[in-house]
């Protein structure tokens, strides 16, 4: 084995720079397989404890994540979903066919009022989006009057009768979803049009005030973003917050290198685990492409960039739906999920919203549930010990290392990623070692102030292909001691496949 692999960190804990907005730790629920029935919502009549039907074990370990914002229906679902079918007496409610996911019927039984009910319950601020492939600009417009209008107006009345007199607010709608795919196949320039359209429609009813997000690209589809910026910025509207869409987005998901063979969830080789990590970092240049072309129309970085879906897709657990997309969740995926949250702190001045997908049951998944038991997987834990960075400022991070790399074929997949923010006179480092089978000896150069009273958090395993289910818990969150201070920082080792959070106390 090559030599131990060292890394020095230098840091100024007194250069703030752009702050890390906790919309980035957003997260995305669909009518997909177990994601909102089995997962969010069980029913009134079930013996699982839930209110309103809404599942309390799911909302109690979802709050300790601090969730900032839920994005709902879809997804694909949401250019199938006529909203009106999901409102009034459940029993008279409409079915459908969920055609995208499972052909299953949907029989509408949880509908707007669960949703904004649940956004309460979790303390998240509700996303909604919108029908443009298959619904009309009326059917969007009065939804956002039923949402958030007031009593009085047509929409608000029927929402009075259903229930509540009260608007909600709703801070985020979504103009249709992946418009050049399941969205409605349209191309760049025919969407764009629709976007301006339906945004004028996207009213904003007394305090309410919407943040419309286009349906942004597929990956690297630059010249979709560019369509989409050119068509804001010919009117003058990026210089004008409130023009027809302040953000536009772009979904990335990571598999193991192949779309059509994404390979298992659990049963992978060292092999496969590198090529998922250089898939996962990939999103920086991602990211640095769409930004890149953003700031050609918007350099003042008025129009933000929207992560809408981003995380693992693997094939399916074995003898489940097809179309319900529920996958096991494994120290790998936890990884995953490390490294783009040190990308999405580093593009903070671009980057406005990142929605993993999805919450439960469905892809990368922070909860598993199993009839009235829940599962904590790993990439929740990641999420956890993460939290502080939200609303903070960033702090950069210079990296001098040495054999902090591994090849992998062609490619040369870097181990150790890391960030850094500061809140309320907080610092959070959160640092991820990537090597499948070597420590890496971490020396953190702090400089511009000190660090008291710090204190280390880990998640890590044997093994990256460690997972928990309702039998056992293999990959959770623990007190990681193993810190040396020194006068100028913080000195440690941190294991293979391993993450790994420093808190303490800024004193100047
Ligand atoms: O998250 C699952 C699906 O992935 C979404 O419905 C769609 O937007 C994307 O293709």
């Amino acid at each position: 084995m090559s030599p131990q692999p060292a890394a020095r960190a230098i840091v100024d804990l007194d250069l703030e720079g752009p702050v890390i907005s906790r919309q980035l730790y957003g997260h995305f629920a669909e009518h997909l397989g177990r994601c909102i029935y089995d997962g969010f919502y069980v029913g009134e009549d079930s013996e699982i404890p839930n209110e309103g039907g809404i599942r309390l074990d799911v909302v109690e370990a979802l709050r300790r994540l601090n969730i900032p914002n839920l994005r709902w229906p879809g997804g694909c679902f949401a250019d199938e979903y006529h909203w009106r079918d999901g409102i009034g007496p459940r029993g008279s409610r409409p079915s459908m066919v969920n055609s995208h996911w499972g052909k299953v019927v949907e029989n509408n039984h949880f509908g707007t009022h669960d949703f904004l009910a649940l956004c309460e319950l979790l303390g998240a601020d509700p996303y909604v989006n919108g029908n443009v492939g298959s619904g009309t600009v009326r059917e969007m417009s009065d939804w956002i009057e039923y949402l958030t209008g007031s009593k009085d107006s047509p929409m608000g009345r029927l929402r009075t009768e259903n229930g509540r007199e009260e608007p909600w607010r709703v801070p985020f709608w979504g103009i249709g979803n992946e418009a050049w795919g399941c969205g409605g196949n349209l191309r760049a320039e025919a969407y764009a049009d629709l976007a301006r359209q339906f945004a004028t429609y996207c009213r904003d009813h007394g305090d309410n005030r919407l943040y419309r997000i286009a349906a942004g690209a597929n990956n690297d589809d630059y010249a979709w973003t560019e369509t989409l910026m050119k068509a804001i910025s010919s009117l003058g509207s990026t210089s004008e917050p409130r023009g027809y869409y302040q953000g536009i987005s772009v979904h990335y998901y990571t598999t193991s290198g192949h779309w059509d063979r994404k390979g298992s969830a659990t049963e992978f080789d060292t092999e496969q685990y590198y090529r998922t990590m250089i898939a996962a970092r990939r999103i920086d240049q991602l990211l640095a492409g769409h930004s890149a072309v953003m700031d050609c129309y918007d350099p003042g970085k008025k129009v933000g960039l929207v992560l809408d879906e981003w995380g693992t897709w693997w094939d399916v657990a074995p003898g489940t739906n097809p179309g319900f997309l529920h996958q096991q969740n494994t120290l790998r995926d936890a990884l995953v999920a490390s490294v783009h949250f040190d990308v999405f702190h580093r593009r903070a001045d671009r980057l406005v919203m990142a929605n993993i997908a999805q919450t439960v049951n469905v892809l990368q998944a922070m909860l598993l549930t199993d009839e009235d038991r829940l599962v904590l997987t790993p990439t929740y834990h990641v999420f956890e010990m993460n939290k502080g960075h939200q609303d903070a400022a960033s702090l950069a991070v210079h990296l001098r290392t040495s054999g902090t790399s591994v090849q992998v074929g062609e490619e040369e997949l870097d181990t150790l990623s890391m960030s850094a923010s500061v809140k309320d006179g907080t610092v959070l480092f959160s640092v991820t070692n990537l090597d499948a089978d070597r420590p890496v000896a971490l020396t953190l150069d702090l400089r511009g102030g000190r660090l008291a009273g710090p204190a280390a958090r880990i998640l890590t395993a044997d093994a990256p292909q460690r997972h928990n289910t309702v039998t056992g818990t293999a990959v959770e969150a623990k007190p990681f001691d193993a810190l040396t201070q020194t006068p100028g920082g913080l000195e440690l080792e941190l294991p293979p496949h391993s993450f790994v959070t420093i808190s303490g106390r800024l004193v100047e």
